[in-house]
């Protein structure tokens, strides 16, 4: 684990691409590019649901997407990183996700309707900064119990791969759960409930 910030992990950090209608054109850059997202003009016009295809996506990895001009992540834990999120309880401020932080059918242990899966809105809960990915380096000033998850470099803040907030840090809530739903085993439509439509 390297101990001086620099994200050393194989895993990648994947972003998706945008072929928008309308000249809104490639908003992310991807590494390795692989286009998991297929999001209309209109979808990306009026903040609607996208439909984000995870059937490449493997144990480590994370999409990010737009979902109402906002950065949504899309991640696929590993074994470990699921069976570790009980580990942390102690040093999190709402290990139980009793805040409203995410849907229902999200507030369980993982925060996510499969354990594998999870799916965060990319926006630290202090002042709105985008944390960065962190799965395995611990990142500089993180002297806890690290199993990877989330920094945010605005003002220090650390969540774990559930995007649970650890206790001592300026974020006062977990990240949050966006509405979402699987429309089969390697589609997730974020930004509405199932049954809704
Ligand atoms: S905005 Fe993230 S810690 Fe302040």
């Amino acid at each position: 684990m390297n101990q001086d910030g620099a994200d050393t992990s194989r895993r990648r950090f994947l972003t998706a691409a945008t072929t928008v209608v309308g000249g809104v054109g490639a908003a992310f850059l991807a590494v390795p590019f692989i286009s998991y997202w297929r999001p209309s003009a209109k979808a990306m016009a009026a903040g609607a649901p996208v439909e984000v295809d995870i059937s490449q996506l493997e144990p480590g990895q994370l999409i990010n997407v737009s979902w109402r001009g906002n950065p949504v992540w899309v991640f696929r834990r590993t074994e470990e990183t699921v069976e570790n999120l009980e580990r942390l309880a102690d040093q999190l401020r709402d290990p139980d996700s009793e805040q409203t932080q995410q849907p229902e059918y999200a507030r369980n242990l993982h925060r996510s309707i499969k354990p594998d899966v999870m799916v965060l809105v990319g926006l630290c809960t202090h002042l709105g900064c985008s944390p960065l990915f962190r799965p395995d380096s611990r990142p500089q000033g993180m002297e806890r119990e690290w199993f990877g998850g989330f920094f945010c470099p605005c003002h220090g803040s650390f969540f774990d791969l559930a995007g649970r907030v650890y206790t001592g840090v300026p974020a006062p809530l977990n990240l949050e759960v966006p509405p979402h739903y699987f429309i089969d085993d390697d589609t997730v439509l974020i930004g509405e409930e199932e049954g809704a439509a």
